[in-house]
């Protein structure tokens, strides 16, 4: 088999690089070590920057987010019960965010895909690229007994974190950073309706509380929880009687609960991995960066490499122009690093971290107070949360 352009990974992703270089008439082919029930199992993201969005709407795949999102101007920070509100639209020069979850974006890049005939393979087993830093590179992946060759002039890594890419590119050329933070975030989707119209990101020293949501009968609720805690630990009432006493008396008063649809626990870890090309392979999105998800960055970050990549394959495809490739890794790591640092700044904020300094408690605690007190810095929060320009 041959194509211009080998995607690992049928996540959003690849998914969505898949679509915008159809779309312009660049061949690909999408390999998925999952099937397609598996990747649409998974609960995930929930806050969409307009950039995502723009990008959505691009790869003709925006009809349904457009139809069923909410946009949302602003967000609630509550502080040991005292809940305030940071206007997005007002902070950041008139944007907003979108609601829509990560399962749904990704059904419709996957109809979109079926759509146009385009090729995601599932159920791919043993992907592995191969030649690399040669003109000819190519990737394997088996299915069943049989092992399948795909030869293309491009291999994009967008196989998430513990994808198969990265771990190609030899140790003495990869650089990694990474920070592991002392808890997990507990996470439960449930039919219930939402407990607030806009999110609730709390601080508590009982420890962090999220109140998000995927449409107005959907609920989506986080607690902070150890590390050593597993799903099984916590039942349903147990679940909610924690969020409660996380939230401010009258919140908690509000929340509707119900039965849980899905109950998950996600480590929160800060992760880079630089350079992002090595010869012709490409990373992108969660293969090469990893943020807690306090910020709501993580697929956002992934929508910044698709564009750039996208465009540097374009202009190579059509124009001749390669500089959209040389100089992509050193593009997409300097918006990469920006989302580290808001994620990181945002978690640190509003999470109890284990053996703390009553120092480092008290700091994060002004870093709050001075928030509230500055309209520049509540600015600076606004146009991280909206997404920089890519
Ligand atoms: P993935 O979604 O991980 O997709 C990679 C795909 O590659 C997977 O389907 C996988 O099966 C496949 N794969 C892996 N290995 C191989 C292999 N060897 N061969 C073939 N295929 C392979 N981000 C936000 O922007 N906003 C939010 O509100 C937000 N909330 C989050 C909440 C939680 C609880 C979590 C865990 C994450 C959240 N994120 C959020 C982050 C976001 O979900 C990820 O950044 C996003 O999924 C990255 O997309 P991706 O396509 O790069 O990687
Ligand atoms: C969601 C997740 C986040 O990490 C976040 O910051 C906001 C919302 C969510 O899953 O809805």
């Amino acid at each position: 088999m041959r194509t211009q352009v080998a995607i690992i990974g049928g996540g959003p992703s690849g998914l969505m690089l898949s679509q915008l270089l159809h779309l312009k008439g660049i061949d690909n082919i999408v390999l998925e070590r999952q099937s397609r029930e598996y990747v649409l199992g998974r609960i995930r993201a929930g806050v969409l920057e307009h950039g995502f969005a723009k990008l959505m709407r691009e790869a003709q795949c925006g009809e349904r987010m457009d139809r069923e999102g909410e946009i949302h101007d602003g967000f609630y920070i509550s502080d040991n019960g005292n809940m305030r509100r940071v206007d997005l639209h007002k902070h950041s020069g008139g944007s907003s965010v979108v609601v829509y979850g990560q399962t749904e974006l990704t059904r419709d890049l996957y109809e979109a895909r079926d759509k146009m005939n385009g090729v995601v393979i599932h159920n791919a087993e043993d992907v592995q690229p191969h030649d690399l830093k040669s003109d000819q590179p190519y990737v394997t992946y088996r299915k069943g007994d049989e092992v399948v060759r795909i030869d293309c002039d491009y291999v994009i890594g967008a196989d998430g974190f513990h994808g198969v890419s990265r771990k190609s590119i030899p140790r003495d050329v990869l650089k990694e950073y990474e920070k592991v933070y002392p808890f997990g975030w507990l996470g439960v989707l449930s039919r219930t309706k939402p407990v607030s119209p806009e999110l609730i990101y709390a601080k508590h020293e009982r420890g962090f509380a999220l109140c998000s949501l995927r449409s107005q009968v959907l609920s989506r609720y986080y607690i902070q929880v150890p590390l050593t805690d597993t799903v099984e630990d916590w039942s349903d009432d147990k679940f909610w009687d924690e969020l409660k006493r996380r939230l401010p008396a009258d919140v908690a008063e509000r929340l509707v609960t119900g039965p849980s649809i899905e109950k998950s626990i996600a480590p929160l870890r800060s992760f880079v991995a630089e350079p992002m090309r090595y010869g012709n392979l490409f990373l992108a999105g969660d293969a090469a960066h990893i943020v807690p998800p306090t910020g709501a960055r993580g697929l956002n970050s992934a929508a910044s490499d698709i564009y750039y990549l996208y465009h540097a394959l374009v202009a190579h495809y059509k124009e001749g122009d390669d500089t959209g490739l040389d100089n992509y890794s050193a593009k997409a790591l300097a918006r990469v690093w920006k989302a580290q640092r808001f994620s990181w700044w945002m978690t640190t904020m509003l999470h109890t971290f284990p053996d703390s300094l009553p120092y480092d408690q008290k700091l994060s605690q002004t870093e709050l107070e001075y928030l509230f007190s500055s309209e520049r810095a509540q600015g600076s929060l606004a146009e991280n949360y909206v997404g920089l320009p890519f």
